[in-house]
């Protein structure tokens, strides 16, 4: 049941790029005000997700409360469900998260109930201080206490079905023992393939690219994630930010904004909302796009769409803009199909010697009709 949640991959706003474990109650409405007045909502991002930092103590019977930074979860969920979106929420399967505060060991029922009852709607279980109780029983080797990690996952999983509230579980550590081998088996919607994303160049790059040869692992239901989207944190150029949304719509990544959107620039909202780039994203076939051909800095990367379309991503990686031919041949694009060219906004035929210019850094990228 759980993996009819999300037919396409999750879209929505994550507190961490930006706020960190200083998120609070206010930031959270906030970014769920700007996402319905400058259209991100209507774009497809409904999640709202509070990261790490929200957690309080236990009460004596157990129960986890949030901090004085979220007064009140239930009235904040309603707040976000009266908008039309939905309330993510995040913990971990050891005692402590990465930030410190309570994670959710030995208390993984008790907390699914809390969430559910507060209107919860997505969690992010991150591995943090359970990393521990791995290396013990492991005695010092991760992958060797690999079924105790799945177990953990499983656990929690299980405890959210039981609510009987839909809520998406995102697994959240950092692509050990290949987890989108065992994502699935332990429930999981979506699950992080990689460590953690930064707001530079090299960072986005080297995890982006990485993802070369995961497309079959992804289908509606079962998501890779390559960590959640750095667009208008200000560490990257314009023409990086656009390959980083283009990169990650031809993996059919979540698309987690990570910005603080009450102060998002145009230019960076214009990236986030471009209607071709979610398109390729959020496409109903499901299929995961991959590496086509690498020639140096210079890559071709393919996505199959449905009814006969595709998307090509030809992407810079060099330090000096380039013109890349285009192998219409090769990627199996007619002759005269229609090409639009989704960041330079132009619909044009697929011509012989078709070549375009990409800017170092950048993209072109194509959304090919038969
Ligand atoms: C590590 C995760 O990879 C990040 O995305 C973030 O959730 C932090 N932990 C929070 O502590």
């Amino acid at each position: 049941a759980q993996s009819t949640l999300a037919p396409t991959p999750p879209m929505g706003w994550n507190s961490w790029n930006h706020f960190y474990q200083h998120v609070t109650d206010a930031d959270v409405r906030a970014a769920a005000d700007a996402m319905v007045s400058n259209g991100m909502r209507d774009a497809g991002y409904v999640y709202v997700n509070i990261d790490d930092g929200w957690q309080g103590s236990r009460l004596p019977d157990g129960t986890i409360q949030s901090n004085s930074r979220f007064p009140d979860m239930r009235a904040l969920a309603d707040y976000v469900h009266a908008r039309g979106m939905k309330l993510g929420i995040y913990s971990s399967p050891g005692a402590r998260t990465c930030a410190k505060f309570e994670g959710s060991l030995g208390h993984e029922q008790q907390d699914a109930r809390t969430y559910a009852a507060w209107g919860i709607d997505y969690l992010k279980y991150d591995l943090c201080s359970y990393g521990d109780v791995l290396r013990a029983a492991g005695k010092g080797d991760v992958a060797a206490a690999f079924p105790l990690q799945k177990e953990a996952y499983r656990k929690m999983h299980d405890a959210l079905v039981a609510t009987g509230r839909p809520i998406v579980f995102s697994l959240c550590q950092y692509g050990m023992n290949s987890v989108w081998e065992w994502g699935p088996e332990v429930g999981g919607t979506l699950w992080r393939t990689t460590g953690d994303i930064s707001d530079s160049y090299d960072r986005m790059s080297l995890i982006g690219f990485q993802q070369a040869g995961l497309s079959r692992y992804a289908r509606p239901g079962q998501w890779n994630d390559p960590d959640m989207l750095e667009v208008g944190n200000g560490g990257m150029t314009f023409d990086e930010y656009k390959t980083h949304m283009s990169l990650w719509a031809m993996l059919a990544a979540p698309l987690l904004a990570g910005n603080d959107l009450s102060k998002v620039k145009p230019e960076d909202l214009a990236i986030l909302e471009n209607k071709d780039a979610i398109a390729i994203d959020q496409d109903p076939l499901g299929k995961q796009g991959d590496r086509f051909s690498a020639v140096g800095p210079y890559e071709i990367w393919r996505k199959p769409l449905a009814h006969g379309r595709q998307a090509i991503a030809l992407f810079n990686r060099g330090e000096l803009a380039h013109t890349m031919q285009v192998p219409l041949h090769d990627l199996q694009v007619p002759m005269h199909a229609h090409v639009r060219d989704v960041w330079a906004g132009k619909d044009l035929i697929a011509s012989e010697n078709y070549s375009v210019s990409v800017p170092k850094h950048g993209v072109v990228l194509l959304l090919v009709a038969p």
